[in-house]
């Protein structure tokens, strides 16, 4: 894997330091309480994970839900790429969530992503991502993303088994985003 640049976590120690959250919603996204409340679709229940999860809220929700939530972020300058993706706790998680993790890290490091992914995900457990920005917005992070970029790091290990391309947004959103869930291959070659 390629090493981290301490430049992105910079950028993002930076941002926490300045208090420059404006992503910072304060709830969770209707998005994802729509695809858990409304829609008809199972979610695996059992341990759960949210990377680079901020302030939290997703992992106090899949908590209340009944889910035994891990959430990580490098908001105190503890935890960086490496160490998010190699050096969570050593368990297999039945629901991870990514919402703007993915657009987070540097491009370079999506296939690590996909593969860190895979192997933390038990085999027949859900990858929520929760896809944006689909546009340039500012100066990287974030960086846009594609549904593409998603299928060419998962789908090794992944099922894409829901997909919404116009989820419930809140008012003050109005950007395009994409609700996909992705379900762990039972015969991919991770363990
Ligand atoms: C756009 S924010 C989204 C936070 C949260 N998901 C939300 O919606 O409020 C991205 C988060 O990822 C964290 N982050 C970025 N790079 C990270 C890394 N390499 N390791 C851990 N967390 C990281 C940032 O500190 C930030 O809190």
């Amino acid at each position: 894997m390629v090493e981290n640049s301490n430049l992105q976590n910079s950028y993002w120690e930076n941002f926490w330091k300045e208090g420059n959250t404006d992503w910072d919603l304060g709830r969770i996204d209707p998005a994802l309480k729509e695809l858990v409340e409304e829609k008809d679709f199972e979610l695996a229940k059992g341990n759960g994970l949210v990377p680079g999860c901020g302030r939290g809220y997703d992992v106090f929700y899949f908590a209340e839900k009944g889910y035994n939530m891990t959430g990580l972020d490098q908001r105190k300058g503890k935890i960086y790429s490496r160490r998010l993706l190699y050096k969570v706790p050593d368990t297999k998680y039945q629901l991870v969530y990514d919402y703007t993790f993915f657009c987070a890290i540097e491009p370079h490091l999506r296939r690590s992503w996909g593969n860190r992914c895979a192997e933390l995900v038990s085999k027949g457990g859900h990858l929520i991502t929760l896809m944006y920005p689909f546009e340039y917005i500012c100066e990287p992070p974030p960086h846009p993303v594609t549904e593409e970029a998603y299928h060419e790091v998962l789908d090794n290990n992944f099922d894409l088994v829901y997909i919404d391309h116009n989820p419930r947004k809140d008012p003050s959103r109005q950007y395009k985003n994409v609700m996909a869930v992705w379900k762990r291959k039972r015969n991919s070659s991770v363990k």
